[in-house]
């Protein structure tokens, strides 16, 4: 027995444990029910009474040394593995992150300017807050034009000789476009307009446009008809027909609202064209020659065309959208709806 109680505390100076399973293990082989040094204590009841006090005490010792050793070597591998191991499990299902999408509004915006760009086309921008000049007056607005009064127009300020306004539409890029850029001009000019509108179904104070213009010489109303169709066909399909009608514009003459054929019904009558097979997609005309003149350009030598379309028209038309507000509300839900919509 004495031999046995030696060669386990040698044994205890080698023992060794990585982990605190192997540490459990050591316990189970020492101390556990059927363990060695049970064994011995299994033992020490059936020796000669005069050794008992000797064993008794080594034995005690023993168990003692033991636990001790054991105990130390589990929190020893209890702090390597923590250190060693990532505390969250891994294996774990992650959180989902909600996906954003881009706004409809951007997609067709996007589209819209990517089909001039492959005409050749550099894009332009502005300022949103404009004066009344470049609004209005160098597009030849006449003085009491109804769209430079309170009701139509947001002033910003109304005290100066030329008041600032937030701009009705992108034709003031145009403007600035042809003050400071050489010619000929290709141009498209995206971004956000104000107008004064009770807010509805079909009307927001708040929309985007994309407007074109181009001059060179010898630039004609064919050259816009011709440049109208691609970008009809481009945005709507390749069937997709055109037509004009004579219209109205201060800074366009002639001018001519656009309709596309309907493509929901092909032309055949929906509730979408209202049974005509027809739908309104923007406004166009050639500039004017005062609106030339204004920007020190000679409309004996220069022509050029120009255009102005609602984005949010464009996209509800695409995606049969029926109320003008949607676009504006930001609900998550109808947001959504465009999460996968990168072509339309
Ligand atoms: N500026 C016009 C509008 O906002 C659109 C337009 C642009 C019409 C260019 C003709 C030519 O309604």
């Amino acid at each position: 027995m004495k031999e046995a109680i030696e060669q386990i505390f040698q044994e205890l100076q080698q023992l060794k444990a990585t982990t605190q399973s192997e540490a459990e293990q050591a316990r189970i082989r020492f101390l556990g029910k059927k363990g060695e040094i049970t064994a011995l204590m299994e033992q020490f009841r059936t020796i000669a009474p005069e050794l008992k006090r000797e064993y008794g005490q080594k034995l005690n010792e023993l168990k003692k040394a033991t636990t001790e050793r054991i105990e130390a070597l589990k929190s020893a591998a209890a702090s390597a593995e923590e250190a060693t191991q990532p505390k969250q499990d891994l294996t774990m299902p992650g959180d989902a992150l909600p996906l954003g999408s881009r706004h409809p509004v951007s997609i067709v915006r996007e589209q819209i300017v990517d089909i001039f760009r492959k005409f050749g086309y550099d894009v332009a921008e502005g300022p949103e807050i404009e004066d009344d000049y470049h609004v209005f007056e160098a597009l030849n607005f006449p003085p009491n034009h109804p769209a430079r009064e309170m009701q139509d127009t947001f002033f910003v300020s109304t005290g100066h000789l030329n008041p600032l306004l937030l701009r009705t539409h992108t034709s003031s890029v145009q403007v600035r476009t042809m003050e400071t850029q050489p010619l000929p001009i290709r141009v498209v000019c995206p971004g956000r307009v104000f107008r004064n509108e009770a807010i509805s179904a079909r009307a927001h104070c708040i929309f985007h446009q994309v407007e074109g213009l181009y001059i060179d010489k010898n630039v004609t109303f064919a050259d816009l008809k011709q440049a109208i169709l691609l970008f009809a066909r481009e945005m709507f399909g390749p069937e997709t027909e055109i037509r004009m009608r004579p219209s109205y514009f201060p800074f366009t003459e002639p001018s001519a609202e656009v309709d596309v054929s309907c493509n929901i019904c092909h032309g055949k009558g929906c509730n979408i064209c209202k049974g005509t097979g027809w739908l309104e997609i923007m406004g166009c005309g050639m500039v004017d020659p005062n609106v030339l003149k204004a920007s020190g350009i000679d409309p004996e030598v220069y022509s050029g065309f120009a255009f102005g379309m609602g984005v949010e028209r464009i996209a509800m038309l695409k995606w049969q959208v029926n109320d003008l507000r949607h676009y504006f509300e930001n609900d998550m839900r109808f947001l959504g709806e465009f999460a996968t919509a990168t072509e339309v």
